[in-house]
């Protein structure tokens, strides 16, 4: 007699099939390849099967699913109830469940390989999970006098057997452990392996959550998220100062150090391989998981991060044609980067873009993947090399813009720290300031500020501020289009203060003297020019004059007042709510390709597509440059900004106008 079989639906997949008696949901599930979770092989001890039956009648299937269609409760289910708590309400073991009639079962979120990662802000994408690294828990056979296979030889033979695994092998310091975790598991044990081949690590017993960790190596600081490779949730993150500074505060300093000292580059190479060390260390403590349950890394940084960290020699990198060692995603193991993880854990740094483009601007473009949307996008990273990408149709450069945007070069300037004003406003008609620090909510106006302020003092301005006190000087007319402190307010304002041939305005009088000089105006436009010049460029290259989408990246670029940095023409013109800061970007972007290996080879694709933009070669820099250097720009109008803000009128510095000048001057 036939065996009975019934239709099985599976949801929220669709997929379908008619299975016989006794089939248990999970297999069912494999032979349709839902995606279904199962760490242990259908032992009924990992728990990731876990399925809930739909009942009533389901006329589009034609069929009727109750929780009578399939087995009762069976002991193995009470003892997972037992020993890891009870299921939800209405849900099953998808191992132990099998087949007694028509069924429609539902697969949560939380029993899928692939589920959706949603994160937080409006526009971002939702990542799909699907890791490099997955666990699978084995019996292996014991070893046997009349049968000489190895312990390797009979773990990828479970691996074969249980999940079709082929051809598994492991490196020296997995095959290390081997077999102490096969004896301490009793010969039954949990491997981690990546890309469906490698075993990277072996744990004793069941384990049913790894972990990986996505860092960001930028020349200031180093930032860390340590995520779990199974839910996805980021489970603790941390950041650090890159203890390279001590070699040289920018990235050019660092590589002079390495020209001028020669092992500079090894002593800069084992200090951030120390640092990043120390970072998985904290990261790890915080989330209270074992270093060696990290089983995957990914990185990102500019490129003389990147080759300092993987140990290549940046000298290259210092000058034209600012040669790459390598532009390629690499897999190194990691503890030939001196990290201490799961002992085969590799580290996947991504693809690089060019000699001043690196790695944490294609981490930014996976984050922001500008190439899936309609609208015209421009991602600007702002660091002492900005990095600017435009297009759906990809273009890069990155553009000198110096330190001045961090606060270095400025007179009064400081890091980003407690005491740095970080907010100004000036009144239009007495000229007066009033400033908010790092620590403090309360305006300088405002009563407790002083007291409030007392902790910390009022130590310098940081890069947001300096941005404001230039554009706020801009609009209340105390700094000209073409950036100079006009010395004619002087009779107007105590605050307008002389100094030799120039003017400096006065922010605080005290210790320390808080000033913005005619000179940090100057550092400002020329950091600013550079910025816009390599964004026109690009503009140029693409055919347009406006762009619909700006995403500002990077510390600097999450603390920025948009508005201000349009006053300033740091960026260019476009509807002030389609303005947008996109933190650390670079770090999302790693942390999308720990968690998803598709993403990995969908950032390799797109940055070979992109058009890469060497701005010290093109002509049109210099001219865009000096163009820019004006507050907004000497030209370019900026139409959204001006119905948002009262510019001062524009002189008749135009292009047409300065022709003129010059024709005047017989120039
Ligand atoms: S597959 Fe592990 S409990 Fe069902």
């Amino acid at each position: 007699m036939a065996v009975a079989d019934y239709l099985v639906v599976f949801t929220p997949s669709g997929k379908r099939g008619r299975f016989a008696t006794g089939t248990t949901v999970l297999d069912a599930a494999r032979k349709l390849a839902v995606d279904l979770d199962s760490v242990c092989g259908g032992r009924g001890i990992c728990g990731r099967c876990q399925v809930e039956v739909a009942e009533g009648q389901f006329p589009k299937h034609g069929i009727v699913s109750a929780a009578g269609h399939v087995t009762g409760w069976n002991g193995l289910e009470e003892r997972y109830a037992a020993l890891r708590g009870a299921l939800k309400s209405g849900r099953r073991l998808g191992c132990q469940a099998e087949v007694l009639g028509d069924l429609v079962i539902d697969v949560p979120a939380d029993s899928q390989v692939h589920r959706q990662v949603v994160r937080k802000g409006a526009d971002s994408r939702v990542i799909a999970l699907d890791p490099v690294v997955r666990l699978h828990y084995v019996e292996v056979a014991e070893p046997d006098m009349h049968d000489p296979a190895s312990d390797f030889r009979r773990l990828a033979a479970a691996l074969a057997r249980e999940w079709q695994i082929a051809d598994a092998y492991a490196r020296l310091p997995v095959l290390a452990t081997l077999q102490k975790a096969l004896r301490a598991g009793g010969w039954k044990v949990t491997a981690a392996v990546r890309d469906g081949r490698e075993v990277v690590a072996v744990w004793p017993g069941l384990v049913d959550r790894a972990c990986g960790v996505a860092v960001d190596i930028g020349s200031t600081t180093i930032a860390a998220h340590l995520c779990d490779l199974v839910s996805g949730e980021t489970l603790a993150s941390a950041g650090v100062m890159n203890p390279q500074i001590r070699f040289g505060e920018d990235l050019m300093s660092r590589v002079s150090y390495v020209m001028l000292h020669p092992g500079g580059d090894r002593e800069m190479t084992a200090a951030v391989r120390e640092a990043v060390d120390g970072l998985i260390g904290a990261v790890a403590a915080q989330a209270r998981v074992e270093r060696d349950r990290i089983v995957e890394m990914t990185a990102v940084g500019n490129p003389i991060m990147h080759h300092l960290f993987l140990g290549l020699d940046p000298v290259e990198l210092g000058g034209a044609p600012f040669a790459l060692t390598v532009d390629s995603p690499l897999d190194t193991p990691a503890e030939e980067l001196g990290l201490h993880l799961a002992p085969g854990a590799r580290v996947h740094t991504l693809p690089l873009i060019a000699g001043h483009v690196g790695a944490d601007c294609a981490g930014m473009i996976l984050a922001e993947a500008p190439y899936e949307k309609d609208e015209l996008t421009l991602l600007v990273d702002v660091g002492t090399n900005a990095e600017i990408v435009l297009g759906n149709r990809l273009l890069a450069c990155s553009s000198p813009t110096g330190p001045a945007f961090e606060g270095a070069q400025i007179s009064s300037g400081q890091r980003a720290a407690p005491g740095a004003i970080e907010r100004l406003r000036i009144d239009q008609a007495t000229l007066e300031p009033r400033y908010r620090i790092i620590g403090s909510e309360l305006w300088s106006n405002e009563p407790g500020f002083e007291a409030a302020a007392a902790a910390t003092g009022v130590t310098g301005i940081c890069g947001s501020g300096i941005i404001e006190a230039v554009a706020e000087m801009f609009l209340a007319g105390i700094v000209t289009h073409d950036g100079v402190i006009d010395g004619g307010l002087a009779a107007r304002s105590l605050r307008i203060i002389a100094e030799g041939r120039t003017y400096s305005y006065l922010i605080r009088d005290g210790a320390p003297r808080i000033l913005v000089t005619q000179a940090d105006i100057r550092a400002i436009q020329l950091a600013k020019a550079a910025l816009y010049a390599g964004v026109r460029l690009l503009m140029d290259h693409y055919g347009t004059d406006t762009v619909e989408r700006i995403v500002l990246a990077g510390a600097f670029g999450s603390h920025i007042d948009v508005k201000y940095a349009m006053v300033l023409g740091l960026i260019p013109d476009c509807p002030l709510d389609h303005v947008r800061s996109a933190g650390n970007a670079a770090g999302t972007g790693a942390r999308i390709a720990l968690l998803n290996a598709a993403a990995r080879r969908e950032i390799a694709d797109v940055v070979r597509r992109i058009e890469k933009i060497e701005t010290a070669l093109e002509p049109r820099f210099q001219e865009h440059f000096v163009a820019a250097m004006a507050l907004p720009h000497r030209s370019d109008p900026f139409p959204n900004l001006a119905a948002a803000v009262t510019l001062p009128v524009r002189p008749a510095g135009t292009a047409s106008g300065e022709r003129r000048r010059r024709r005047e001057r017989g120039g």
